[in-house]
């Protein structure tokens, strides 16, 4: 009779050991890309108020930040880039300025640690006055095809600074296939597009938006990210971005989709990355806090729900704890 009480499940998690033996290792560090936002300028380290744990930083300052990062065996970095009010415009030009903050830092990290790799966010809402993801029509929406020929600008200008991979983020219809021919017409057929495939329109940003400057001055962004409500609809833009020659899906937020990220899963062999989002993390750190849980626990578990669920690639604010919170 395979039932209680001849079958008794505890058995097999009675000790700490047996339980070492039967459960799923949390995901290495080789796994984790870190999330880092950077300025311009020398010695800039300004602590992300709604973020405890990061900083804004100049390039310098992220080479000497990153040196234990490395150390640790993390993957590699996502690089943001902050601009001042002054270097923002309409359309988000300093996205793609050669002397910019990103690509600067993308050619100083790679000549620093060749062994990390290296990938840059694609996206103008840091550059725009506006703060869309694009530039905006006459209606006042962001302009799909228009933002196309700037995010595929923007991309070639950081494959050109060395990233190993840039990763679009605005969630414009064709964005994937527009740097694809970009990057391959300049000749950077070996930069990988990890595409941000199904990105929500979340109230999981906020701390992020906080650190970037990056907020939309008027509106929000449900008339290019996806509603969590429209679940197929979600699913469709990573396989339309399949067809466009996407090499890497992801799922962001994490946390809050783990059944996308499981769907997405089952109908795919490409590989997925899932963005642990700046809300996720502000969330548990802020409950941790006020001593209503332990962080290294509700860290371990939730990262490794998103291990679970499918994902690949694990981008997380947590790496440059990777150390001290996994090991
Ligand atoms: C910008 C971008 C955002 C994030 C990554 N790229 C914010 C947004 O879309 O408003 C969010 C990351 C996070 O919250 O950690 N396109
Ligand atoms: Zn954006």
């Amino acid at each position: 009779m395979n039932t209680f009480p001849a079958v008794r499940l505890r058995r097999l998690r009675r000790t700490a050991s047996l339980r070492a033996l039967l459960d799923a290792p949390l995901p290495g560090p080789g796994r984790f890309l870190w999330p880092v936002f950077v300025t311009k300028g020398r010695g800039v380290r300004e602590p992300i108020d709604a973020m405890p744990g990061q900083c804004r930083m100049s390039p310098d300052v992220l080479l000497r930040e990153l040196e234990p990062v490395a150390v640790s065996g993390v993957g590699g970095i996502l690089v943001f880039g902050l601009a001042g009010e002054r270097e923002k415009d309409a359309k988000g030009a300093g996205a793609f300025n050669e002397r910019g903050a990103v690509q600067q830092a993308v050619t100083q990290v790679k000549r620093a640690f060749p062994e990390l790799t290296v990938f840059t966010d694609v996206c103008v809402c840091a550059y725009t006055r506006h703060g869309h993801c694009g530039p905006l029509d006459s209606g006042g929406g962001v302009d799909n095809d228009a933002a196309l020929a700037v995010l595929a600008k923007t991309a070639l200008s950081h494959a050109a600074a060395g990233a190993d991979g840039v990763a679009p983020s605005a969630m414009m219809d064709g964005q994937v296939a527009a740097i694809r021919s970009a990057l391959d017409g300049g000749g950077f057929t070996g930069t990988i597009i990890m595409s941000y495939s199904t990105k929500f329109a979340s109230a999981m940003y906020g701390p992020f938006r906080d650190a970037e400057k990056s907020a939309p001055k008027a509106g929000d962004r449900k008339g290019y990210q996806a509603s969590y409500a429209n679940e197929r609809l979600a699913l469709r833009e990573s396989q339309l971005d399949i067809l466009e020659g996407a090499d890497i899906l992801m799922v962001k937020p994490a946390l809050f989709y783990l059944d996308i990220l499981a769907k997405l899963r089952a109908q795919t062999d490409l590989p997925i990355a899932a963005y642990n989002v700046s809300g996720e993390y502000s969330m548990l750190i802020a409950t941790a806090k006020r001593g209503w849980g332990d962080l290294r626990s509700m860290v371990r578990e939730s990262t490794s729900a998103i291990a679970r669920a499918g994902a690949d690639i694990i981008i997380s604010y947590w790496a440059n704890r990777y150390k001290e919170l996994f090991t």
